[in-house]
């Protein structure tokens, strides 16, 4: 483990990183889809805002071209893959709390979170911060869940553990349901606002899961709200399920907004 992190409940162990491999894949075709809607414009410089172990900033490096794309974390250990997997001429990572700015490498033409915001307090201030990091023109691009709808107990139930947690630490799993509102706040235009659907296999689901609870259960808070029996339950049924492969037990609706920043803004 890295340095300890006020709000990021979930860590960078490695279950917290095969997670977040999982989630890449299973995310990757709506996030492709909201990136193909960036603006067009060449010699870019692209901010990944909680860039985790840059799967993200990768995908922005392949959609963007020749933009100079910087993944920003405050995870060395996630760092470290990002760096490893990059590869030469790849997208470069920096150590970074982007909660505080200005962020490095700033100004940037398209600053982008994906499950990030979900994770921290203050966000209108926080989103605030990521806007001005933008040129005039710039765009700043955002994916979050708006809601995740279970029809299985078993699925339920990890999610109410999983939005307590992110509670606790001052976050909102569900913070798609603010983003409208924050983002216009802002006083930019609004290029893009839509939910995005997803609904990936019940194996795929239950590993990911099954990981984010590995990673988890031993946080104070979860002791202090679960007995070890539930979470075990829980676990034991996640694991059940994790070579199923059908879809329809569980549906994400990912909050997706393209908002930019126009010139002669403040
Ligand atoms: C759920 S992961 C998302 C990673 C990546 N955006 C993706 O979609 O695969 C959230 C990431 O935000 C990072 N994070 C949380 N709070 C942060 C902060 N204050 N500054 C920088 N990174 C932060 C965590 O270390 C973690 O890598």
């Amino acid at each position: 483990m890295s340095e300890p992190d006020a709000a990021y409940a979930f860590g960078d162990s490695a279950p917290a990183s095969e997670r977040l491999a999982l989630v890449a894949r299973i995310f990757a075709p709506s996030t492709r889809s909201l990136l193909a809607r960036l603006p067009a414009r060449s010699g870019r410089r692209v901010l990944d805002v909680g860039c985790g172990p840059g799967h993200t900033t990768r995908l922005l490096a392949e959609v963007c071209g020749d933009a100079h794309v910087i993944g920003l974390d405050r995870s060395e250990v996630f760092l470290a893959e990002a760096r490893r997997d990059a590869g030469p001429g790849g997208p470069s990572f920096v150590h970074a709390d982007v909660t505080t700015p200005p962020l490095p490498h700033a100004p940037a033409d398209v600053v982008y979170a994906r499950y990030v915001l979900s994770h921290l307090g203050e966000r209108a201030a926080v989103l605030r911060g990521w806007f001005e990091t933008l040129v005039p023109e710039g765009v700043l691009v955002m994916e979050e869940p708006e809601w995740i709808e279970a029809v299985e107990d078993v699925l339920r139930r990890y999610l109410q553990i999983t939005s307590g947690l992110m509670a606790a630490r001052g976050g909102e799993l569900y913070v798609g349901r603010e983003l409208g509102a924050m983002a216009r706040a802002l006083g930019g235009r609004v290029l893009h606002d839509d939910i995005a659907l997803v609904s990936p296999t019940t194996g795929d689901v239950a590993t990911m899961f099954g990981l984010n609870l590995r990673a988890y259960r031993d946080d104070p808070w979860v002791l202090a709200h679960y007995d070890a029996a539930t979470l075990d339950r829980i676990a034991a049924g996640l694991a059940a399920w994790r070579t199923l492969t059908d879809r329809g037990r569980i549906r994400w609706g990912v909050r997706q907004m393209i908002v930019e920043r126009s010139s002669g803004l403040p």
